[in-house]
């Protein structure tokens, strides 16, 4: 939790994915959220004076032996509490009510009925479409509780206690599809919870720049840049708040992107004005990499590689005190969380974030924020466009869009074709659209045809998907004429190259990146 204090409401997670989408728009209302687990003790939740308290969905059964529950006395606080889905069940659980399996699982869009005048649904519509998603519903009531709204399926859409300020929603009004979600997530915390919304990144800015100067005083530290927004805000923000204590070093690992290692040291020295060393070990990491085509050994030794590298250049410039990095909310809650995935899919190498054995203290100005709060804070540093809407870009990069051995001439037939990939989606308008758009390079090769001669080339795979937050993702519908320019740019500008294909798969079961 941060120091100071502003007004906070907190979220109790009760599965992972429901409670970021909720913590996020409440702090598109402007209001300050942060998740916390769904058993934190109410002793502590009463420590951190908030102003309300939110039960996120899950998808849990209440009535399950081992159903996460909120601790006891949490409802003693006196803060009113909104419950929402998993969160509302939990509540009507708490207080002695029944809910149980549904007859009609409702899954998807339905039409909420407000009955009476309640707060929550202050300057809302008596009826308006939201979305339903939910296997289980309240049975009974629990005494002193009202219903406030209904749909065709769930007496309780909505529930309310008669005195105190508890809250119970069994829709979604996180997710876009509900029609007024916003306004009455911003009923409950302005109407209800009665809290300021003060959370602004101008005010972030302010505050974070004075934290950072308390915390470092005249010490040195060292900031890992990749080119990526979240590297280059957290370089501008430590620089503005400490200036020439701050000195950054970028590794061209000579797996990035076209113009990448250029364009990113003349912003660090030009547009910045950053103190940079640089690093160009991009025969030091090919090497490596000779004859290496399984994902993870690739992943494992580009990390390596990099943590000698970090090691040495901290070595021959130190000694360095701090460490910043770009770490942003969701990776702090997921390695603070118990429940984190069984099974791991792939290292994920975050440049910025490798090196924890090195003696360093950690300053991580970015914790507390989401990625579009990063991009806000970004265009308020000045930081150039091109840089605050560029995709995002893995840290082992392009090794992992390249299947198989990574050989110099994979490497350039994919540099290549990504390049002229953002080309086009930049000249179509569809750049900002999308999540990312890139090109993959296997080993497979097709047969081609070029002025009568048979050509035996490269198979080069478009993947273009949409996606919020990268857990989930769904292939973009690029126009079939996009895609056709996109395809014989490739083979006429990179000879190596005699067909293109389109990925079509969503995440799950696809990764976005190959490999
Ligand atoms: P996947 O391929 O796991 O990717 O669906 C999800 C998101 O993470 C990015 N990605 C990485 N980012 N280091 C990073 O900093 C990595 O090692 C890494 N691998 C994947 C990927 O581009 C997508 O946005």
């Amino acid at each position: 939790m941060q120091e100071g204090q502003r007004d906070t409401v907190a979220v109790l997670d009760f599965g992972g994915q429901y409670a970021h989408l909720i913590s996020r728009r409440i702090r598109e209302c402007g209001v300050y959220t942060e998740l916390l687990p769904y058993n934190t003790s109410p002793a502590t939740l009463r420590e951190l004076r908030l102003k309300g308290l939110v039960l996120s969905g899950g998808p849990a059964s209440v009535y399950a032996k081992d159903a996460p529950r909120c601790e006891k006395g949490v409802f003693d606080i006196g803060i009113p509490v909104l419950g929402i889905c998993y969160g509302l069940q939990v509540l009507v659980d708490y207080f002695g009510g029944v809910v149980r399996p549904a007859e009609r699982r409702e899954y998807g869009r339905t039409i909420l009925h407000a009955e009476g005048k309640a707060e929550l649904f202050y300057g809302l519509p008596k009826r308006f479409v939201c979305w339903m998603s939910h296997g289980d519903e309240v049975e009974k009531l629990p005494s002193h509780f009202k219903s406030i709204a209904h749909s065709q399926n769930s007496f309780a859409a909505a529930v309310q206690h008669i005195n105190l300020r508890l809250y119970g929603l069994q829709f979604h009004p996180e997710v876009h599809h509900t029609k007024h979600g916003k306004r009455l997530l911003r009923n409950f915390l302005l109407r209800i919870c009665g809290v300021k919304p003060t959370w602004t990144m101008r005010n972030f800015l302010d505050r974070t720049i004075h934290d950072i100067r308390q915390r470092v005083g005249y010490d040195r530290v060292l900031c890992a840049a990749s080119g990526g927004v979240d590297s280059f805000t957290t370089t501008a923000l430590v620089q503005k708040a400490i200036g020439d204590q701050l000195t950054c070093i970028f590794v061209d690992h000579g797996l990035l992107r076209k113009g990448e290692p250029e364009s990113v040291l003349s912003t660090l020295r030009r547009k910045l004005e950053m103190k940079v060393i640089f690093v160009d070990a991009g025969e030091r990491f090919l090497k490596r990499l000779r004859e290496v085509s399984d994902p993870e050994e690739k992943r494992r030794i580009i990390g390596d590689e990099f943590a000698q590298i970090f090691k040495e250049q901290s070595r021959a410039h130190g000694p360095f005190d701090w460490l910043a990095q770009g770490t942003l909310y969701p990776d702090v809650i997921e390695s603070a969380s118990a429940s984190g995935p069984a099974v791991r899919i792939k290292t994920h190498h975050n440049v910025a974030g490798l090196p924890r054995s090195l003696p360093f203290k950690l300053l991580e100005p970015l914790r507390f924020l989401y990625k579009d709060e990063v991009r806000r804070l970004a265009s308020l540093l000045g930081i150039p466009r091109e840089i605050v809407n560029r995709h995002p870009f893995p840290g082992p990069g392009l090794a992992v869009r390249i299947i198989g051995e990574v050989t110099q001439e994979k490497l350039r037939v994919c540099r290549d074709a990504d390049a002229i990939i953002e080309e086009e989606l930049k000249r179509s308008r569809w750049y900002d659209k999308v999540w990312q758009v890139f090109a993959i390079v296997g080993d497979d090769r097709a047969v081609g045809v070029v002025g009568d001669l048979r050509r035996y080339g490269y198979i080069v795979t478009v993947r273009a998907v949409e996606s919020t937050d990268a857990m989930t993702a769904d292939w973009s519908r690029l126009p079939y004429n996009l895609l056709q320019q996109i395809s014989t740019r490739i083979t006429n500008e990179i000879p190596e190259v005699t067909m293109v294909t389109y990925a079509i798969s969503s995440k799950p079961p696809a990764t976005i990146e190959p490999q």
